[in-house]
């Protein structure tokens, strides 16, 4: 299972005082070093963290998966066609929201991710959609033609108690289905190193995508042991 790291949050510091550190492209390095499988940046409409000088810096830096977050609007796809990541993870984006709220709404948008998907995949870019733990999102995946899906375990992260362990079943039908259908199946959001294990079980799963708990760990242990920790646990689940 590969771990994705998400080092956003590194840019969201720096543009606090809107200088020159702490570097994402640096912390990215440090982040492979400590074992990470790829590096994910969400390059927002807004550019409220991640800046456009970073992703291309990035794009020479990271030997590993480079993965785009972006909305599907033609700016984005323009700048996906310069730079070519390994691979694009469409997200939905709204202004207001602290980070990505939900899933894609793929059945109210499904011509037009259907062709913003297929001018990605002309690029021989792999698409993944960013879709909430719902069976029906699974068959629209394949629909509009994506290679993968990433399940949206926020709900999962959110929930306690009994309701966790329903949250998790539907993450893990999902994850079935998908893999049925042929996709591949990522999943994250709200992942923590006290909620991955039982998500980290389902071997099913072709990567986790995490920001927020590897970031905030590193600030207190340096990124590269914070990466190493989470590496360890989604190894030994
Ligand atoms: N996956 C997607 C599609 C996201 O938008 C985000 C947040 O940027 C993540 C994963 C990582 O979520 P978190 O920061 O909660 O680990």
């Amino acid at each position: 299972m590969i771990l994705g790291v998400n080092v956003d949050h590194v840019a969201t510091v720096r543009q606090a005082r809107m200088t020159f550190e702490p570097d994402p492209v640096m912390a990215a390095t440090l982040a492979i070093l400590g074992g990470a499988d790829g590096i994910t940046v969400h390059l927002r409409e807004d550019r409220r963290h991640i800046q456009d000088r970073d992703l291309r810096l990035l794009r020479e830096f990271v030997p590993v998966e480079l993965n785009l977050e972006m909305a599907a609007t033609d700016e984005m796809i323009r700048i996906a066609s310069e730079v070519k990541p390994d691979m694009v993870t469409l997200v939905p984006e709204k202004r207001e929201e602290l980070t990505t709220e939900g899933g894609l709404n793929l059945r109210d948008q499904k011509e037009h991710l259907k062709s913003a998907v297929q001018r990605i995949r002309d690029l021989g870019i792999p698409v993944s959609l960013f879709i909430n733990p719902h069976p029906a999102d699974i068959d629209l995946s394949r629909e509009i033609g994506a290679d993968m899906v990433e399940i949206h375990t926020g709900m999962y992260a959110n929930a306690k108690g009994r309701e966790q362990e329903t949250e998790l079943e539907k993450v893990n039908e999902a994850v079935a289905l998908a893999a049925d259908q042929g996709l591949g199946v990522n999943a994250g959001h709200g992942l923590t190193y006290y909620n991955v294990k039982p998500i980290a079980s389902n071997r099913s799963i072709r990567g986790l995508y995490i920001g927020h708990s590897i970031i905030s760990r590193s600030v207190l242990v340096g990124i590269e042991r914070a990466v190493r920790e989470m590496k360890a646990l989604i190894e030994t689940p």
